[in-house]
C-alpha cells in the first residue's frame, strides 16, 4: 500500500469481504521476522486473501533489489533473476478489482526498476512474460472453497515455474487443493530441512520447456 492508500474503500466491502488493508509500517514489520526469505529471489510466497498486494508488492520489491545489486551488469542474468522473483509470488483475492489492481501493481514494481535500468533496451517480450506470469499467479478465488470466482467456479491451479539450463522454463500446474492435502490427509510437511518423509505432490498438468522470454507469446 503506498502512504496515501486508505485502508478502508467502503463500509461495504468491509462488511461483505472483511476488507481492511495492511498498513506500510505493519507489513515492513510483519515481513521483517522473516527477512532473510523476503530477501532470497526463489523464495514462494503466498497470500491468500491479497487484497491489492500491500505483502506481495513489498515482498516483489525486496526481492528485485537484492536481483538489481547483484545483476544489473548484465541484462540477460536480470531478466533472468526477476523473472524467478515474480514467478514465486502468488495471490488469491475473491474480488476481481483486488486482484486486477495487484497484477498491475506488481508489474509496475518490475517496470519501473526494468526500464530505469535498461531503458531503450528493454525487450517487450520480457514485460510480456512477466504479465503472463503474473495473469497466471494473482489468482481471483475464494480461498475457503479453493475455487476460482465465476459462474463456473474451476480449482485454483498454481503454476510452478522452475529454471532449466538457464533460459528455459518448465512449468508444472498443481490444485491449491492437492498442495493443501498434506496437512490433512498424509500428516506429513510439505518441506524438512531434518531428512524426514516429506509429501511430494502430483501436477495435474506438465507443459513443454518453453524459453523464459516467450511465455507471454502463447
Ligand atoms: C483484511 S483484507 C487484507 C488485504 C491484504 N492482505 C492486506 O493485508 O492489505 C482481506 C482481503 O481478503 C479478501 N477476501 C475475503 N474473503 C476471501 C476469500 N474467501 N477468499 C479470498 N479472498 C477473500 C477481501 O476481498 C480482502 O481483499
Amino acid at each position: 500500500m503506498n502512504q496515501n492508500q486508505q485502508q478502508v474503500v467502503s463500509r461495504k466491502r468491509v462488511t461483505d469481504h472483511g476488507e481492511v488493508f495492511t498498513a506500510q509500517r505493519e507489513v515492513n514489520a510483519m515481513l521483517d521476522l522473516v527477512k532473510q526469505e523476503t530477501e532470497r529471489i526463489d523464495s514462494r510466497f503466498l497470500e491468500p486473501a491479497c487484497g491489492t498486494g500491500n505483502f506481495l508488492a513489498e515482498v516483489l520489491e525486496r526481492k528485485l533489489q537484492v536481483v538489481q545489486t547483484r545483476y544489473h551488469n548484465c541484462q540477460l542474468e536480470y531478466e533472468r533473476y526477476a523473472v524467478s522473483a515474480v514467478s514465486s509470488i502468488y495471490g488469491i483475492d475473491i474480488l476481481e478489482d483486488n486482484v486486477i489492481e495487484c497484477r498491475n501493481r506488481l508489474f509496475n514494481i518490475f517496470s519501473k526498476q526494468y526500464d530505469g535500468l535498461y531503458k531503450k533496451a528493454v525487450k517487450e517480450n520480457c514485460k510480456s512474460s512477466i504479465k503472463y506470469i503474473l495473469d497466471n499467479n494473482i489468482i481471483c478465488g475464494d480461498a475457503l472453497t479453493l475455487k476460482t470466482v465465476g459462474d463456473n467456479p474451476q480449482p485454483i491451479i498454481f503454476p510452478e515455474w522452475s529454471p532449466v539450463n538457464g533460459s528455459m522454463i518448465k512449468r508444472r500446474d498443481f490444485t491449491f487443493h492437492g498442495l493443501l492435502e498434506h496437512e490433512h490427509i498424509k500428516g506429513l510437511p510439505l518441506f524438512s530441512d531434518l531428512g524426514e518423509d516429506v509429501f511430494i505432490p502430483e501436477p495435474v498438468k506438465e507443459h513443454p520447456l518453453i524459453h523464459f522470454l516467450e511465455l507471454g507469446a502463447k
